[in-house]
């Protein structure tokens, strides 16, 4: 989704705006551009597509300047063009802005303003932002700034530059993340950290509805009421090199990788020697009594790994749990009040379809649980309580490694939740436990069988359907694995429970088609058989994923990839990793772009 990153300071703004922007290209976008200041006059120039015709042109027709906005869109008003690219000028040139997210008034703001003799050019939602800038300008930005604000309804994070403040910055946010870097003389605005890291690690994290004036020595921040505010500065921990690729091709393989390693930490963060849960006194044993419902509510994989979480928290602490898509959620009044717990799950803090469904949670006087995977992110302010992963910085838009982490510490939450309630005994607590510190070796072990899933990958290449089954936990991750392929290959893939397979979609199944079969559920196992007979009947090809011990199931596939033993419970932390890779794979030999595929964005922040 659109990124913003601004610049005031006495070096080479252009160079800070580009650099910053390229590390936003994760967030997915289709045109990028920048204003600047120079000699008295700001130039905007703004390119369709790729943040390198920018950087080419820019290279073309230099620009010195030491105060400037860039920006990269994902359009939402407009098609990406080079006119709809932001920044978006005033009539007379004299502001330019930038823009995050979707101004909702802004048809009646610009009829008033056509009223006013206001010419229009773009499509954009942005460009009312610019004219009202002008119209209500008065001398003094932040002044100017507030009587915009009073105007706008939506959700937004700008940043806007005047041609008569050749020193000055603006941002202002609201439901659209935006955070300010502290540097030496020079200070800095951006949508996400990593455009920041290679400048500084020091950054305030704005509140919703703040608004700042940032020169190159001084930052002023206000609150929605107007009040002038010192916010805590906050030290990121991440390094550049956690933010870029480190000798990996891609940052989604990359990702893949570092599983081992982060579910190692949330490990050892997490379990006390004693096999108790750390999680810092989250509830108390009355406060959990009072809880009547539990929802998860997420968008997208987060919401897989919440399905995830749901089957352990109802197996594991006897709990029931509902599991809702974010966008769904607040429009079906939902039965929520004082008694419930509502856990929302976000890697990136934003999603805004998540953060408005937990405003409607609040509005109802439930708690609210985060469980997110950037500090300081929107969410994680805005809950009750957060319990934050420890995936370190996901870049590629397809996540892997915030998943597993989602999973792992819902699995976290539902023992401390058992243990609370004393619906789990010392010996099944340390049995799981033990499973659980055992999956990060697990998964390096899977890593061994890359060569095989590379070969299935390059069969599957020229495919332009196929099908993800699955019973009970399978069927919960053949759901994130059908997306993954669907979002990285562009396969048309769709996940269903295998008993459900015959009451329709069967009637699809032909010669060929592949279709990937979770059966890792021991359980389950004899019934996985009978569905897997039914479509070799019918010619499908099948690719199975299994425990090793179950060796019979390779009688039945054509192909199998097996995951370490492990319990059925803990199935889902192994099985869904051949999956990452064969989306991986399938999608690098496809000859897409893996981290960036289109019409996606990694943080979406527009409902
Ligand atoms: C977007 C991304 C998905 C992600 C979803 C939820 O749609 O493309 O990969 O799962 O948002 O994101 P969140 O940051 O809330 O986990």
């Amino acid at each position: 989704m659109c990124g913003i990153v601004g610049y005031v300071g006495s070096g080479d703004a252009v160079e800070v705006i580009l650099e910053g922007l390229s590390k936003l290209e994760y967030r997915g976008y289709d045109s990028a551009g920048v204003a600047l200041i120079q000699n008295g006059k700001i130039r905007i120039e703004k390119k369709s597509g790729k943040l390198n015709n920018l950087k080419n042109h820019l290279e073309e027709n230099p620009i010195l300047s030491q105060v400037g906005i860039g920006h990269t869109r994902w359009a939402t008003h407009g098609e990406p063009t080079d006119i709809n690219s932001h920044p978006h000028y005033s009539e007379d040139k004299s502001v330019a802005v930038v823009h995050n997210g979707i101004i909702e008034n802004y048809i009646s703001l610009k009829k008033d303003l056509q009223k006013k003799g206001y010419k229009f050019i773009s499509d954009t939602d942005t460009e009312v932002i610019a004219h009202l800038f002008h119209f209500f300008y008065d001398g003094d930005m932040i002044d100017t700034l507030r009587k915009v604000l009073k105007e706008v309804r939506g959700s937004y994070a700008f940043g806007i530059v005047h041609e008569k403040h050749p020193n000055e910055l603006l941002c202002a946010r609201k439901d659209s993340p935006l955070v300010i870097g502290i540097g030496e003389n020079q200070n800095f605005i951006a949508s996400d950290v990593p455009a920041l890291l290679k400048y500084t690690k020091n950054v305030y994290f704005l509140e919703n509805g703040d608004y700042a004036k940032i020169i190159k020595d001084k930052i002023e921040i206000y609150d929605y009421e107007d009040k002038l505010v010192i916010r805590d500065k906050h030290e990121i921990k991440w390094t550049l090199d956690q933010a870029t690729k480190g000798g990996y091709p891609h940052f989604m393989i990359k990702e893949i990788y570092e599983q081992p390693k982060t579910l190692e930490e949330t490990l050892r963060r997490r379990i006390r020697e004693d096999y108790s849960i750390d999680f810092n006194e989250l509830l108390t044993k009355e406060e959990l009594e009072n809880i009547k419902d539990i929802y998860i509510i997420a968008c997208g994989t987060a919401y897989h790994a919440g399905l995830q979480g749901e089957y352990a928290i109802e197996k594991i602490a006897k709990l029931r749990v509902d599991v809702e898509v974010a966008s769904e959620f607040r429009y079906s009044d939902p039965f929520v009040d004082k008694n419930t717990l509502a856990i929302f799950v976000s890697q990136s803090g934003e999603t805004l379809d998540t953060l408005l469904a937990m405003k409607e949670c609040k509005k109802k006087g439930a708690t609210t649980l985060a469980i997110t995977n950037v500090v300081g992110s929107t969410i994680s302010r805005e809950a009750d309580k957060v319990i934050y992963t420890m995936a370190g910085p996901e870049i590629a838009v397809a996540s892997t490694k915030a998943y597993t982490n989602q999973v792992l510490t819902l699995f976290l939450f539902a023992i401390y939740l058992g243990d609370l309630k004393n619906s789990i005994t010392m010996e099944e607590k340390i049995l799981l436990l033990n499973e659980l510190k055992s999956i990060p070796e697990k998964i390096s072990e899977i890593f061994k069988y890359e060569d095989k899933i590379k070969f299935i990958a390059q069969e599957l290449k020229d495919v332009n359907n196929g099908f993800f089954v699955g019973r009970g936990l399978d069927y919960k991750v053949a759901l994130e694995g059908s997306l993954k392929m669907k979002e990285i290959s562009y396969i048309h893939t769709e996940a269903f429970a295998s008993g459900e397979l015959k009451h329709g979609t069967i009637a699809l199944i032909e010669k060929g088609i592949p279709v990937v079969v979770l059966a890792t559920q021991k359980n389950l196992i004899e019934k996985s058989i009978s569905n897997i007979k039914e479509l070799k009947a019918r010619e499908a090809k099948i690719i199975t994923i299994a425990q090793k011990s179950d060796m019979e199931l390779s009688e039945v596939s054509d192909r199998i990839i097996y995951i370490p033993d492990t319990l059925d419970i803990t199935s889902g932390l192994l099985s869904v990793i051949p999956l990452q890779l064969l989306a991986y794979y399938t999608s690098l030999y496809k000859g897409i772009d893996v981290d960036k595929p289109r019409n996606l964005a990694k943080s979406v922040t527009v409902e």
